[in-house]
């Protein structure tokens, strides 16, 4: 069994076997920024929020590397196992020439007090490598994750579309037969990492991860760790026990079945946008989820088993009739999403099973299902309130099936029940919708906090009904 966490770094395979001073839970960034030599990488928010931890990931992909920009707040050491990092000191070129995307940021003046410029240098550096002359919305994408105070973006976003233009190649393209060699010559096998007050398990197989889950009832687990990374950021605990699910394969794999999608509950949000391109209301979710940096590490396992009542995923999901899988040493079971949770942060799990799949099921076609975030900026915000709706209707225009499934309006994501009983067979009509709109009132007593008081939070939930009825009356044009 492996006792210590190996990967690459300024093209050398290093070891750390936590026998001094870095704990399991050491963040990437904490553990870089106590490097002599990569000190490049910056603290901002030490939540995901800013970007200026921005570090990229590069992993085998058969022959080549895949990089992947990620936030070195929000990773555990551990987590980086078998991969290569790679900071911003790893750009420039042997002669000292500057990376294209560096050289255009000078061009461009996209650079002013430079605090956040290390950031998204390698979140320019990530997109370089995977997209070759990317549009507006790409480059945007790319950079959401990336918060400047001073020199404002459109600099930032010109020197990206300047220096994009080289099909990814640059001075680590030579490296990279090197790098792959490297890579596949790291042991990828279960781990038990264990210091004097941290256990920190990362076993290899599904089999292995119900066992330790049987016998560590207590121990946290994480895969992608963005929600709980912030207990160590944050809160400043520490974490006794943690299985570290990342290195289960059989957890990442996606089906596409006839009647529906599986997810592994461990497939990044990444991996997943190539699979739900017939799921509109659920793309329409992972375009406003966090960030790029973000959704290359948070799972739909995760932010599901969260029970977060704000966890956007959730709302988008339950219209779709999705279901979760859980399954322990003993057993295996299916949950509908929406009896999954049972309160705040509560769910039905029992503590010896884990989350394994989530299943979506495939709409009929005359279902409509959208979804809607109202938050105080559109990217790389928390939800204020988030809304999914599904719809049916009979050749009569009348409402034969109706989801209305709201977050951020109770302690959990949850349907409006007296609403669609309301709606359940009248007529698809703004005076039906009108008259539907107080019974949400009434399935709902929304709280006041940071981001919107209660009143605000009820007559937003009224207007995303009025809002989805706008967008697919038969009044008003063909449903979509
Ligand atoms: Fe702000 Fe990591 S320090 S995202
Ligand atoms: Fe100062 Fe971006 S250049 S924060």
């Amino acid at each position: 069994m492996r006792s210590s966490v190996s990967f690459i770094l300024d093209n050398k395979v290093i070891s750390e076997d936590f026998k001094d001073a870095v704990l399991p839970t050491t963040t990437v960034l904490n553990y870089l920024r106590s490097l002599p030599v990569h000190k490049g990488v910056k603290e901002g928010c030490a939540e995901g929020d800013c970007g200026a931890c921005t570090v990229v990931l590069g992993e085998l992909a058969g022959d080549k590397i895949k990089y992947t920009a990620v936030n070195s707040c929000l990773v555990f050491l551990p987590m980086i196992h078998g991969k290569q990092l790679v900071t911003v000191e790893n750009l420039k070129s042997a002669d000292g020439a500057l990376h294209p995307v560096q050289q255009a940021m000078v061009e461009t003046g996209g650079s002013q007090c430079g605090f956040c410029t290390p950031g998204f240098i390698m979140s320019m550096f990530a997109l370089y490598k995977n997209h070759n002359q990317p549009n507006r919305e790409t480059i945007d994408d790319a950079l959401t994750g990336n918060l400047c105070r001073c020199t404002g973006y459109r600099p930032i976003v010109e020197a990206s579309a300047k220096s994009c233009v080289h099909c990814g190649l640059d001075s680590l393209t030579s490296w990279e037969p090197n790098v792959v060699q490297h890579l596949r010559s790291i042991e990828r096998s279960a781990a038990l990492i264990e210091t004097k007050h941290q256990t920190y398990f990362q076993p290899r197989t599904l089999l292995e991860a119900l066992t330790l889950k049987h016998q560590h009832t207590d121990a946290v687990v994480i895969c992608g760790a963005t929600d709980v990374a912030l207990r160590v950021t944050k809160k400043h605990e520490l974490l006794k026990k943690i299985i570290d699910l990342s290195l289960v394969d059989e957890l990442q794999q996606i089906q596409d079945d006839p009647d529906c999608l599986r997810i592994g509950s461990a497939a990044t949000l990444s991996s997943i946008e190539g699979s739900i391109v017939n799921f509109p209301a659920l793309r329409d979710t992972f375009r406003v989820f966090g960030s790029v940096q973000i959704r290359n590490l948070a799972t739909l396992g995760g932010n599901i088993g969260s029970a977060s009542p704000i966890g956007d995923t959730l709302s988008a999901l339950i219209p779709y009739g999705a279901k979760v899988v859980l399954q322990s040493v003993a057993d295996k079971r299916e949950v509908l999403l929406e009896n999954f949770i049972t309160g705040y942060r509560k769910t039905v799990r029992a503590d010896d099973e884990l989350i394994v799949e989530i299943i979506v099921p495939r709409p009929s076609p005359e279902s409509i299902i959208k979804w809607y975030k109202v938050s105080k900026r559109k990217d790389l915000d928390i939800s204020t309130i988030s809304a999914g709706f599904r719809l049916e209707l009979d050749s009569t225009n009348k409402i034969s099936s109706v989801t209305l499934a709201y977050g951020g309006m109770a302690e959990q994501v949850k349907r409006a029940r007296s609403a669609e009983d309301f709606l359940q067979g009248k007529l698809w009509s703004r005076e039906t919708v009108e008259q539907a709109m107080p019974f949400i009132d009434k399935d709902f007593t929304p709280i006041s906090d940071a981001r919107a008081g209660k009143e605000f939070r009820q007559v937003a939930a009224r207007n995303l009904l009025l809002k989805f009825w706008s967008e697919t009356s038969p009044e008003k044009g063909k449903p979509r």
